[in-house]
């Protein structure tokens, strides 16, 4: 039997590493999705190919590497006895966007399917066993990618695990721009620093934290309000406070800045920072300018970013 499932990307809008923390995020699932195509066979291995990566893991092969292996590692832990996993994706790798994570949901979505789970039991179920799959990728991860694969639409989320799913985010007369600075980086790497400055200045560290959390509150606020203005404002604000805690990096603050030269309402770092990408809010009649300042600035890539309604979507059997 065969089964296929796709999910979104994300952006973070607000609160990325605080929320590692316990302080609450807002992330929204983006335009762009991942697929997975599950068969069952009973091989005993798991295969994985896309047009970029190939893994197997077969038997009882010890954990995975990060890579095609480990969305392998997911099909086994849903109780499949072997399969083959084809995958795609509009997602780019590294810029930020979630790719690893909405495959993980993807490749655990179908997987969940082959073994009989349904409804709202195979979406949590997957959003779980997404999350051991982003363990492979970063070590610790807070979930919040995963959520917001699983379920679309725009998310508050706080550790340990709570979140909620708000309305979409009013952005009407806006535009959301993504562009990748190109900078590879390591998830795993960045969380890592910020926690050991947190732990090194401890005193002022925990008032950048609270300011974090304020941050989020008023951001919910403005978001559910349309107020572009002030989104724009927060988001200026938030890239203050992440570069505080590290993770800024000499090729997104000059595309920070040469956004907010052009007119745009605000800019951020978005995701893990240290390398991949930021994300830039800007009123519609601007946004080519921006657009064009941006690629001439650097950027290898500019995408305009709208909110996905749909989160994990599965289909079978097929
Ligand atoms: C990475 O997309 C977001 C971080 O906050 C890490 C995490 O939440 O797992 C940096």
């Amino acid at each position: 039997m065969k089964a296929g499932a796709s999910a979104p990307g994300k952006v973070i809008l607000f609160g990325e590493h605080f929320v590692v923390k316990g302080i609450p995020a807002l992330a929204m699932a983006v335009n762009l999705r991942a697929e997975a195509l599950v068969e069952e066979d009973q091989k005993g291995c798991y295969r994985v190919e896309s047009s970029v990566e190939k893994g197997e893991l077969c038997g009882d092969d010890p954990r995975p590497e990060p890579g095609a292996q480990a969305y392998a590692y997911l099909a086994r832990r849903a109780g499949l006895k072997g399969a083959s996993i084809a995958l795609s994706s509009r997602i780019p790798p590294g810029a930020g966007l979630g790719s690893s994570a909405a495959t993980s949901a993807a490749v655990a979505g179908a997987s969940l399917f082959l073994v009989g789970r349904r409804g709202r039991e195979l979406k949590e179920e997957a959003r779980q066993l997404a999350m051991e799959g982003e363990r492979v990728f970063h070590g610790k991860p807070s979930g919040v990618d995963v959520t917001v694969a699983v379920e679309g639409g725009l998310v508050a989320y706080r550790l340990p695990t709570d979140y909620r799913v708000l309305p979409p985010p009013r952005l009407e007369g806006g535009v959301l721009l993504l562009a990748d600075t190109g900078v590879p980086r390591s998830t795993r790497e960045a969380v890592m620093r910020v926690l050991e400055r947190l732990e090194r200045r401890k005193p002022v560290m925990e008032t950048v934290y609270e300011a974090a959390s304020v941050l989020t509150r008023e951001a919910e606020k403005a978001l559910t309000e349309g107020d572009l203005a002030a989104v724009g404002e927060l988001m200026d604000i938030a890239q203050g406070l992440l570069s505080s805690i590290g993770v800024s990096f000499p090729q997104a603050e000059a595309l920070i800045h040469e956004a907010r030269r052009r007119g745009a309402l605000g800019a951020k770092i978005t995701g893990a920072g240290l390398g991949g990408s930021v994300i830039v809010l800007v009123e519609e009649d601007r946004a080519p300018v921006v657009e064009q300042a941006l690629l001439a600035k650097g950027a290898v890539r500019v995408l305009r970013l709208s909110p996905e309604p749909r989160g994990l979507v599965v289909e079978g059997p097929l």
